[in-house]
């Protein structure tokens, strides 16, 4: 689906960040087979989306720009894929579906554009969209990435004033000069520890969590200690 000349980061259209083309292993177990529809929201230019149509998935990617998914319905024509649809929407107030619509749901490097808050309602909303046993998949950024360096005692301070999501930060620009360019003007690192206190909430239980090392995914300059991104799949209970 993807020629071994990708770069490691492909700029989105938009300003929000880049599109990493090489998958983790969160977003590879969302594109394995499996009954029923997928949904793969902020897919950018679809590269876990292409990778579960090729798996025989019926999926259908979602994006707040629609350049990004007139990419993928490109490729998808190109590859014979049939069983995609694309829906332009901005996640999670524009888009909406019918209860228990889902078998699996990919959101990957999106949630860390959102308040700690929006995050609690979004999740909400996607708990509703699944099937019971069905199950949701989140990739976020963390602080533990060379360019983020600057941010990390900040980052632990709050963590040990007890704050709930130290992760957000008003003003990217002035912790970050080499890539943030490309985000916007809110961004919000997370970890574990928030992700499952927030999966928790929306009634999900936590099949796995772990941080994401991204040697081999994002560019080598950005590594720090293999905590690079974490990722968690939830399930809803019947
Ligand atoms: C950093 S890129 C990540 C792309 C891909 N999911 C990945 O993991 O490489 C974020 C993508 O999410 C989209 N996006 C950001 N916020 C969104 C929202 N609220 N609703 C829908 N798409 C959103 C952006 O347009 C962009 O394509």
């Amino acid at each position: 689906m993807m020629s071994e000349e990708m770069p490691l980061f492909v700029p989105t259209l938009n300003k929000q960040g880049y599109a990493a083309p090489y998958l983790d292993p969160f977003s590879l177990k969302f594109t394995e087979y499996a009954e029923g529809q997928f949904l793969e929201i902020g897919a950018a230019f679809g590269y876990a989306t292409m990778q579960a149509l090729s798996n025989g998935a019926k999926v259908i990617a979602n994006d707040m720009d629609e350049r990004h998914l007139q990419y993928i319905e490109e490729a998808a024509d190109k590859y014979g894929y049939k069983e995609v649809q694309t829906i332009v929407a901005e996640f999670a107030k524009d888009l909406s579906f019918p209860e228990k619509s889902f078998r699996k749901i990919l959101i990957s490097r999106v949630l860390h554009f959102f308040t700690g808050e929006k995050i609690k309602q979004s999740l909400k909303q996607v708990y509703d969209w699944l099937e019971p046993n069905g199950e949701l998949y989140v990739v976020c950024e963390t602080t533990f990435l060379t360019n983020w360096q600057t941010f990390i005692p900040e980052y632990q301070k709050r963590k040990e004033e007890g704050r709930p999501f130290p992760g957000e930060i008003d003003d990217p620009r002035n912790w970050e000069q080499n890539w943030s360019d490309n985000l916007p003007d809110f961004v919000h690192w997370l970890d574990i520890e928030p992700l499952v206190a927030l999966f928790e909430e929306a009634g999900f239980e936590v099949v796995e969590v772990d941080y994401i090392n991204r040697n081999g995914q994002f560019p080598e300059s950005l590594l720090l200690d293999g905590r690079e991104s974490v990722g968690i799949i939830g399930r809803r209970p019947k």
